[in-house]
């Protein structure tokens, strides 16, 4: 133990050494080191110089395991040696934890789907990873909303975080509209990606047909607003559901564009870093109730179509006991003929942790009409604490509204200075006076 870390001690030293003389062979060294060992404080210093702050990560060799911070979700390291954004002079390669963003639209009651996709992997995460949630209030506003309840649906969504698991101490949660830069970007990213790449979006050619005559340019503009999220915090994982997987390779091809167009001479920094998609196996795709071959859904009319994460026992019961099955006997999960069985099996093996054996072991040989009471039972356990919680969180305003400010402050640092970078990569003219410090 005690030579072991010796030589990584040494490791680091050499290293170090070569980052104070600007070699970049220390960075990857220091890569290297940190993929065998988990012995490393991460630290973040800030630097004010000629009006501009500058974020320097390092890592510091320390006694303690943090073994914690090393993930292996399906092979990818929770560290990472990241670019840095920025260009050539501002960016400081930086070692740092992976960063995860994503978000939901506050589009009505939070469902299954929403929760089993996303939401449940953002809480099992948030110790590994540097995380950043927001509601996505300016997406939900790409439909025709009703202006009366969109603030309420919003905040909702923010108290849901937290019930669910989110712990602000570990995540960052905001609002969307609330950091401007999002907006912003996303103009600038408008401008240098082809409409045809967003002619090509499943999901806008499914919604524009469901609005008919009234689909709005922010429909069709929605994949860029997304991107513009996500680049904006240099993010390297996005957790979604099976759904939002062609928006996240439109995210990686925007921001190649961007940087090969406006990056691409020697000694500059590229402005995005290519997030990758993290996409759950088991939950990636949950199926409506009345529909196993249709994702469940916040828009479908239908209400007995969806679990909402609110609704209460009774309601829960009945949904489950008028959702649609099929006149096959006992149930299976790879019968392509079978969706609906697939559909109730995958929910009731996420709600209840199982591995697939063991819930076919359990339930395999039942009748619809045993399996759905059981299946009711374990979705209202499941829900039940997160329901108590929210409950808890929407009475606390001042606790909520601090969550919110401090995420908001969080995200606005990384945002405007990620957004710096992009104007002064496109070649605007930025304004002299000073940026606003850190408090
Ligand atoms: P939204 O609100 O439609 O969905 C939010 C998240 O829930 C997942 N999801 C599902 N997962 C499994 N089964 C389902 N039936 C199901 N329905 C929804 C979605 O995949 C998503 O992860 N465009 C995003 C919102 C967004 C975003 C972002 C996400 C805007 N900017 C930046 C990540 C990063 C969306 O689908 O919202």
């Amino acid at each position: 133990m005690k030579f072991q870390f010796c030589v990584i001690s040494l490791h680091i030293t050499i290293a170090l050494a070569l980052m104070l003389l600007g070699d970049s062979l220390g960075y990857r060294l220091i890569k290297e080191v940190l993929k065998t060992s988990s012995r490393y404080t991460i630290t973040t210093q800030v630097e004010v110089r000629n009006n501009a702050v500058r974020y320097k990560r390092t890592s510091r060799l320390r006694q303690s395991s943090v073994e914690d911070a090393i993930a292996d979700d399906e092979g990818i390291p929770a560290i990472t040696v990241a670019e840095g954004g920025g260009n050539g002079s501002t960016g400081f390669p930086e070692v740092r934890r992976k960063r995860v963003l994503s978000g939901v639209q506050p589009t009505g009651s939070l469902h299954l789907g929403n929760y089993l996709g996303a939401i449940r992997q953002w809480v099992s995460n948030q110790d590994t990873y540097d995380n950043y949630f927001c509601v996505v209030d300016l997406h939900a506003i790409t439909a025709p909303h009703d202006p009366k309840s969109l603030s309420r649906d919003t905040i909702q969504a923010a108290a849901m975080y937290v019930a669910c698991g989110i712990d602000p101490s570990k995540s960052k949660v905001f609002i969307q509209s609330h950091v401007t830069a999002h907006s912003e970007l996303a103009w600038l990213l408008n401008c240098i990606t082809p409409i045809n790449w967003l002619e090509r979006m499943i999901q806008y050619k499914e919604k524009a047909l469901k609005q008919g005559d009234n689909v709005g340019v922010g429909l069709f503009d929605y994949p860029v607003l997304m991107a513009a999220d996500i680049l904006l915090y240099q993010a390297d994982l996005v957790p979604v559901g099976e759904d939002q997987r062609q928006h996240l390779e439109l995210t990686r091809d925007i921001a190649r564009r961007f940087n090969d167009q406006f990056c691409n001479k020697r000694g500059k920094r590229k402005t995005f870093k290519e997030p990758n998609a993290l996409i759950v196996k088991e939950g990636a795709r949950v199926m409506s109730l009345q529909d196993g071959t249709s994702k469940m859904s916040k828009s479908a009319e239908n209400d007995f179509s969806r679990i909402n994460l609110l609704d209460s026992p009774d309601v829960i019961s009945s949904k489950i006991k008028k959702c649609k099955t099929d006149l096959f006997k006992g149930l299976e999960w790879d019968n392509p003929d079978r969706p609906e069985a697939k559909n109730l099996l995958n929910i009731y093996q996420a709600v209840t942790n199982r591995s697939k054996e063991e819930v076919l072991r359990e339930v395999g040989s039942m009748s619809w009409g045993t399996f759905k009471p059981l299946l009711a039972e374990a979705v209202i356990a499941h829900l039940s604490p997160i329901q108590h919680r929210y409950r808890e969180v929407m009475q606390d305003e001042a606790y909520l509204s601090k969550v919110l400010a401090d995420g908001k402050e969080a995200a606005d640092l990384i945002a405007d200075q990620t957004l710096g970078w992009a104007k002064t990569a496109m070649g605007f003219y930025l304004p002299k006076a000073p940026l606003k410090l850190l408090k």
